[in-house]
């Protein structure tokens, strides 16, 4: 197995993570808000899609409003095949752009596009376009958690769901790798599948800090426990898992799997879907390092933490933060994109 070759490549510390949003909306307000932005859906032909990681009132609205709530990849699919003409995607920008680059003719807003992602900033797209000019004889396969100038210079797009089939997909076709940008998970990848794969070096904010010595403590807290890792997660703590999967197959797995309690190394807003499927059980949020103020996103993103009832509201209402892309550089991402949903 070829190992990854250390490059020169950006640090993950070129950006800064900004501080998690309060969300000061009461009840008050939430009752206004929500059949308000009921009648503006019907009124706009809009259906909302919403990441896992969003507020729950957002997600109970979604799906109260026959819009969807999943996963990175699931969101791009029901962005593809729902009549609506306009989306209103929860979750951070490069879903949104997901969603613009599959369904140019629709139009694409978002609660906030300050809606960040640590991995899609730890990939700056004229440094990448520098790294796989070095690396010619290497097939380009991004993570969809990037910009659409990174997924217009690859050759496939992939999201946790489907990430491990393409590349041993890829692997038996004979091709050589350059994956980006998360670390963590393509060296999961690599361990599964043998794969011979370049890496880029970022990772997720979020995952990264959980951290294996804490886990160790509180499995012992809680033998009974089964641990739920995202493979965006270090090496150390995926090794404890009993399931490693997307945010949908952590959800599923709350019900498929006999244990009563749960340990869960993603975001916490997750918790709210598995309490959902799995009511009778129980979930602890993995350790991560630091607490409160000295830990850098304490279990939850903080660029999905921006997304809330009332920038939603606006968004329909006035129309801000519509997604708006290079017609050039969205028709070259819908070759690499359309590949994942075709290979799904
Ligand atoms: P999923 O595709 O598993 O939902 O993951 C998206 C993500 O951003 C995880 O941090
Ligand atoms: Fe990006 Fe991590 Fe936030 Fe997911 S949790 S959107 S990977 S920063």
């Amino acid at each position: 197995m070829q190992q990854s070759i250390p490059v020169s490549i950006p640090s993950i510390n070129k950006f800064t993570v900004p501080s998690m949003p309060v969300n000061d909306i009461d009840d008050d307000e939430r009752e206004a808000l929500i059949p308000r932005i009921k009648q503006l859906l019907k009124e706009k032909d809009a259906a909302i899609v919403a990441h896992y990681y969003t507020d729950k009132d957002i997600q109970i609205l979604a799906e109260e409003s026959g819009g969807y709530v999943s996963d990175s990849l699931d969101m791009a699919r029901f962005g593809n095949s729902h009549p609506a003409k306009t989306l209103i995607v929860a979750g951070v920008r490069f879903m949104g752009e997901t969603a613009k680059i599959l369904n140019p003719e629709k139009r694409v807003f978002m609660p906030t596009l300050k809606a960040d992602c640590s991995l899609d900033l730890s990939c700056p797209p004229d440094e990448f376009a520098r790294f796989c000019d070095e690396h010619p004889d290497r097939t380009v396969v991004v993570y969809a958690n990037t910009s659409v100038q990174v997924k217009a210079r690859a050759d496939w797009v992939v999201t946790s769901s489907n990430a491990i089939q393409v590349v041993q997909h890829l692997m038996d076709e004979g091709e050589k790798i350059l994956w980006a940008p998360d670390r963590h998970l393509g060296h999961y990848i690599q361990s599964l599948t043998g794969a011979d794969m370049l890496m880029w070096n970022g990772a997720c904010v979020v995952h990264e800090s959980f951290k294996a010595t804490g886990l160790a403590k509180l499995k012992q807290k809680y033998p009974d426990a089964a641990v739920l890792v995202h493979p965006e997660s270090p090496a150390a703590v995926i090794a404890m898992a009993d399931v490693v999967g997307s945010t949908s197959r952590l959800i599923k797995a709350t019900q498929e799997l006999p244990n009563q309690s749960f340990i869960v190394a993603t975001d916490n807003g997750i918790f709210h879907k598995m309490q959902q499927v799995a009511p009778e059980k129980s979930f602890i949020s993995a350790p991560i390092g630091g607490r409160g103020a000295t830990c850098l996103s304490c279990a939850h993103c903080p660029w999905m933490g921006m997304n809330n009832l009332r920038n939603v509201a606006t968004a329909l209402e006035f129309g801000n933060n519509e997604i708006v892309l290079d017609a050039d550089i969205a028709q070259k991402a819908l070759r690499s994109t359309q590949r994942m949903l075709q290979f799904s």
